[in-house]
């Protein structure tokens, strides 16, 4: 393992067992997520993210089945036991999701939930964890907080849960934080808030961010490192500035191009291409974007794509790269 890297994911396939068949959700992942860096995990709705990320937290469902690896700090997470993965998930890695109340116990009060969270420091007494809690709560935009501490996740707006929400992930000082979709329920100006709160709070994650997101604007704000998912791959990933300025792969060139606008923050929904993704449950032998690519021939059509090295830490898995 390279210094760098805090999660390494190597030949990571998951599958769920369904009445209608075995869905291939995330197919043949391969991606190293480096100590200090933020990446987004983009595309669209059924491309496997939530999979993905749901793996990295060992919070599969129990229909899911998972071949490869995934090495958190040289931990191999998917051979973890129930117990490991407790462990992990209160202790270095912690997610916020799109629906806070996933987090939130309905009948514990935010104080007491903020105390619970911080069960792995056994150097402090509880009164310290208030005083922690309630510094967080600040830090995260929480005004009144002594007020706050005594309410319940339900007397909360959808905005506020979701900075509870973001404390509590905060407070445990994670090593890996992950973020699905935090702010697709949120109206724009509370997303805008969200947003600025996670960036200024970097800082407070000494490790990784993984940020997944429909809002390519969003990624552009926020993120070091992009990672395109589409059925189930990975398509392309590479630094934020050279993937918008220059895609190499033709669904990521699609997706920007048919809005100008989403590196700007207006944009707030995947921009749609033509075509549906193909369906997972037996998906083709050939590039799944075939159907969809104008540049799509034959062998695109009967071979799966390779992965080819587009830049440093960047790749494409494509036939035809683009230049
Ligand atoms: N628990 C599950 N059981 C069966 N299929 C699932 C389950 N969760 C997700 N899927 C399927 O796996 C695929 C990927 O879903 P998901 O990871 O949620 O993608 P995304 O987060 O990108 O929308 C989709 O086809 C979805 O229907
Ligand atoms: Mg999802």
């Amino acid at each position: 393992m390279s210094a760098a890297a805090l999660l390494e994911i190597d030949h990571l396939s998951i599958r769920y067992a369904t009445p209608r068949g075995t869905v291939q959700a995330v197919r043949d992942v391969n991606l190293t997520i480096r100590r200090g860096e933020v990446i987004g995990l983009v595309g669209e709705s059924g491309s496997g993210k939530s999979s993905l990320v749901s793996s990295m937290m060992a919070l599969l469902p129990d229909n899911a089945a998972v071949d490869g690896r995934l090495r958190f700090e040289g931990t191999d997470i998917v051979a973890l036991p129930e117990t490991g993965r407790r462990q992990l998930r209160g202790n270095g890695i912690a997610a916020i999701f799109q629906d806070p109340f996933t987090a939130l116990n309905p009948v514990v009060t935010i104080g007491d939930l903020l105390v619970a969270v911080q069960h792995h420091d056994h150097g402090a007494g509880t009164r310290e964890k208030r005083r922690r809690a309630t510094e967080m709560m600040a830090r995260v935009g929480i005004s009144d907080a002594g007020r706050r501490l005594r309410q319940y996740p339900f007397e909360l707006s959808g905005g506020m849960r979701q900075r509870v929400a973001i404390a509590a992930a905060l407070l445990t000082h994670p090593t890996l934080l992950i973020a699905d979709e935090p702010t697709t329920a949120l109206d724009a100006t509370t997303e805008a808030q969200i947003i600025d709160l996670l960036r200024r709070n970097r800082s407070a994650v000494d490790g990784a961010i993984v940020f997944v997101t429909h809002h390519l604007g969003l990624v552009a704000q926020l993120c070091d490192r992009v990672a395109v998912m589409y059925a189930g791959e990975i398509v392309e990933t590479g630094p934020v500035g050279a993937v918008f300025a220059n895609p190499r792969h033709p669904y990521t060139r699609a997706l920007i191009a048919c809005e100008p606008a989403l590196i700007r923050a207006a944009t707030r929904r995947l921009p749609t291409i033509g075509g549906a993704p193909p369906d997972l449950t037996a998906p083709p032998a050939g590039c799944g974007f075939a159907p969809r690519c104008p540049l799509a021939d034959e062998t695109c059509r009967s071979l799966a794509p390779p992965v080819v090295a587009t830049g440093e830490n960047a790749t494409a898995r494509c036939h035809k790269v683009l230049p």
